[in-house]
């Protein structure tokens, strides 16, 4: 559980905040590049960590990325006339480049210096990986750009995509660090029909196999280790054969999760606050969360009856929203009864469900917290320790230009008798060295298992 003061220093995102201040110093995506696709297209509302915003391509190709309201008597950018490189006001035509300056005030004598005098709220754009990033701290204190794979392979390799979910960021992103769950909301009635291809024993399972080992043992044991990017932590599990079976996932400052996956995977979940009360879900995936070798083989999706909602994408990378709360995410009573644990039918949307029905900021006072949770309170514990070392003048963890962010991966195998789980995913492990990237025949990403 957490303290009221706590858990509101923890969720609560807006400017002047303790834990907004802290997201503010990382480069955080702010809208899908596809949401912009050409110069002098149509400007974008943005609202981000509270702020409402407005995104425009200029002519130049480059995203503005500005405050949503006019300075001189507030209407909205968002119905400006994106043209020769500014944003132009609807109203009285001031207008205004990427940069925030005001570079025409019409309305204005022709003498008039006035417009030199007004500047808007403008923040830093990189785009990187199809995502536009934004840089919203302090000018002076503007960390690197971070590189997890989008800055350094081909574009071909990358696809990006958004899922908005009602409730505040922490929670969503709570569902991502919970192994324990897969035993309970994901599994469904006919996993022990899955046949035994063989594959449990110490290696790589396959995927397949993979859901009967978190059918099989329901009450996994959680060890963490802290790491410079925060923590990766395993669930571990008995399979029927008695090996011992881990999950290995990754929680990176402030607000990013890598998910366990056969043999290993770097597909970047990122929690992004819209406000204290919504956020994006942003996926990023890279080829190199492809398998190389196939190991693992048939997709894990494949032996499920469930839908992915990844595959339902939009042509902007937004990912639709069928189940929600207004049609209680589709709950079908005879479904739960006789064939999945949740009775909804999409994969994302169970998790959806549990972690959106708590509320749009749930009062972590009254939670029980068990053995299953030790991710989690981890989590919660770094992230508050970072917002107060920033709140008292420190620096941000995990900013610095030269740690490598790529090397942050999860994985999943069933270890032999002498394996320490911490070497699985690092740049040491065997599995990963092999990879050949670049290599890698012209496939588009597969869908991954949510958490
Ligand atoms: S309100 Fe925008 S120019 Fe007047
Ligand atoms: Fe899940």
């Amino acid at each position: 559980m957490l303290s009221a003061e706590d858990n509101d220093l923890m969720c609560r995102v807006g400017p002047g905040t303790p834990m907004g201040d802290l997201l503010r110093r990382y480069w955080t995506p702010a809208l899908l590049a596809s949401e912009a696709p050409t110069p002098d297209g149509e400007p974008v509302r943005v609202r981000l960590l509270g702020e409402d915003l407005v995104a425009f391509r200029d002519t130049d190709g480059k995203v503005g990325l500005v405050q949503e309201n006019c300075p001189h008597r507030g209407a909205s950018l968002w119905f400006g006339r994106n043209e020769e490189c500014g944003l132009r006001c609807p109203y009285h035509g001031w207008k205004f480049d990427r940069e925030g300056n005001c570079v025409d005030m019409p309305s204005e004598p022709p003498q008039s210096v006035f417009k030199d005098k007004v500047k808007i709220k403008a923040y830093p754009t990189h785009e990187s990986g199809g995502v536009i990033w934004t840089y919203m701290g302090p000018p002076e204190k503007m960390t690197p750009f971070r590189d997890f794979g989008t800055e350094t392979l081909r574009p071909e390799h990358i696809s990006a995509t958004k899922l908005h979910t009602t409730c505040n960021w922490v929670q969503a992103m709570e569902g991502n660090l919970d192994t324990s769950h897969i035993s309970w909301l994901h599994q469904f009635h006919s996993v022990p029909d899955i046949p035994d291809d063989g594959s449990d024993k110490p290696g790589y399972p396959s995927n397949p196999q993979s859901w009967k080992f978190w059918l099989h043992d329901r009450a996994p044991r959680l060890e963490i280790e802290d790491t410079w990017y925060g923590f990766k932590y395993v669930g571990v599990r008995t399979t029927p054969n008695g090996h011992k079976h881990v999950r290995m996932s990754a929680f990176c400052y402030p607000y990013i999760t890598v998910i366990a996956t056969v043999p290993w995977g770097c597909r970047l979940g990122i929690f992004v606050p819209i406000d204290d009360e919504n956020c994006w879900r942003y996926s990023i995936t890279t080829r190199e969360f492809e398998n190389p070798r196939n190991i693992g083989g048939p997709n894990l999706f494949s032996v499920s009856p469930f839908k992915f909602g990844r595959a339902e994408v939009n042509g902007n990378g937004i990912i639709p929203r069928e189940y929600t709360a207004e049609n209680d995410y589709g709950i079908d009573r005879d479904h739960q009864r006789d064939f999945s644990f949740s009775g909804v039918a999409e994969f994302v949307s169970q998790d959806l469900m549990v972690t959106e029905s708590m509320g749009p900021i749930y009062d972590r006072s009254q939670e029980r917290l068990g053995t299953s949770d030790k991710a989690i309170i981890r989590m919660r514990r770094q992230l508050i320790a970072a917002a107060k070392k920033v709140r008292e003048g420190g620096e941000p963890p995990a900013v610095e230009a030269d740690l490598d962010y790529r090397s942050i991966r999860s994985a999943e195998k069933i270890l032999e008798a002498d394996e320490d789980w911490r070497i699985l995913g690092t740049n040491e492990d065997p599995t990963v060295i092999e990879m050949d990237v670049d290599g890698l025949p012209d496939r588009s990403p597969l869908p991954s298992a949510g958490n």
